[in-house]
């Protein structure tokens, strides 16, 4: 594995909205010119990985958030082309695609790429976004998924070192199955997860080279990380944590404090709403919770340059983190400041730590 011990990327805006549920927000179009300047600069300042989400149907809202999207594996195929050293980390749903399929994608994203690619692995959980394509599996449960996913990634990795494959499981049957060529990545190209509950942390932990973990404050975030590497210890194994974060920023904290107030005003509750209900929220709940949770639904640092990159430090530290995955309201703005403000900074500390 060669991931870097501390990792700083960019979660690309693949749908439009990103990820502040706003009308006040600069305008995200989800589409791919947008996606490939994000990429192109977040190769040019230097940042370790890009990675898109898949999404097929959006939240609706006065904003139909997510409504508009790319595909993941062919916006990378694009962005390998258009990027040199940034690592390209697609995401692919294991209720939807063929391993045999997914597997010769991602060396073909690898050969691409000449090495950089890596395979974000998502069990499936918006019911309305599989059921409009009649792909929803009502016979297998919540945990039931993770395990049809384990067989699959299973699948994809004997697809990368052996020449033809058999295998004989509940969800998925190989015979004979061929895969050349090789992928260029050594040992694999990486793999990611990003399941929050045991269940998902545990297929992270058996698979998975890095795994992303939410929550709701800093104190839940720790405790996600560490139960992340608790569950890593008792499948022996070492996995790298990371976590999204949103970087609003300006010249001065107030200023930027104000750039979030604007966006507050503007947030879209229809589709915060139905972004929860998606997530399994329902009821009194549903609504309470999407008043309290806000626009921006990730963790979100707020203020001058220097303001972000002290909270970036303190989520990296405090949350005991190993790689942060940065979304901005303007990929642009925000690339060219953290490149110019805070990626070297931390490049800087976190250096001198290792050493
Ligand atoms: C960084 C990150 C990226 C994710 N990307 C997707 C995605 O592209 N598509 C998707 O359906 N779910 C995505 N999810 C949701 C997760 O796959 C998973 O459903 C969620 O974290 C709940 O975890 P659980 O399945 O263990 O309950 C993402 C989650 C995170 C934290």
């Amino acid at each position: 594995m060669s991931l870097p011990d501390k990792m700083f990327g960019v979660f690309l805006p693949i749908a439009n909205g990103g990820w502040i549920i706003s009308n006040t927000t600069p305008e995200l179009n989800g589409l791919y010119e947008q996606n490939k300047k994000a990429a192109q600069l977040a190769d040019k300042i230097g940042l370790d990985f890009i990675m898109s989400m898949s999404k097929f149907r959006g939240f609706g809202g006065e904003t139909n958030h997510w409504g508009v999207s790319m595909e993941s594996m062919t916006m990378m195929a694009g962005l390998a082309e258009a990027t040199e050293n940034v690592k390209v980390w697609t995401t692919m749903h294991s209720l939807l695609h063929n391993p045999a399929v997914v597997a010769k994608m991602v060396t073909t994203l690898d050969h691409i790429s000449n090495g950089r690619a890596g395979l974000n692995i998502v069990s499936g959980a918006y019911i309305d976004e599989f059921k409009q394509m009649g792909a929803w599996r009502e016979d297998v449960n919540h945990d039931e998924r993770y395990d049809l996913a384990d067989e699959w990634i299973t699948v994809i990795k004997k697809l990368w070192s052996e020449d033809h494959i058999d295998f004989d499981g509940k969800y998925f049957k190989m015979e004979d199955c061929e895969h050349a060529p090789k992928p260029i990545s050594r040992p694999r190209p990486d793999i990611i997860s990003a399941g929050q509950s045991d269940r998902g942390l545990n297929f992270a932990t058996k698979h998975a080279d890095a795994c992303f973990i939410a929550g709701r404050d800093m104190d839940q975030r720790l405790s996600y990380s560490r139960r992340a590497r608790e569950i890593a210890d008792e499948n022996e194994r070492t996995i790298k944590v990371c976590s999204m974060c949103t970087v609003i920023h300006d010249d001065t904290d107030e200023k930027a404090l104000k750039r979030l107030q604007k966006y507050e005003e503007g947030r879209d509750m229809g589709a915060i709403m139905k972004q929860m209900e998606s997530w399994g929220l329902q009821g009194d709940n549903l609504l309470q919770s999407a008043k309290k949770a806000g626009c921006s639904q990730n963790h979100t640092v707020v203020g001058s340059p220097e303001t972000c990159r002290q909270k970036i430090e303190e989520l990296v530290e405090k949350c005991e983190i190993d790689g942060v995955m940065l979304i901005y309201p303007e990929y642009e703005e925000g690339l060219e400041m953290t490149g110019a403000e805070i990626l070297p900074h931390l490049r800087q500390r976190y250096s001198a730590l290792v050493s």
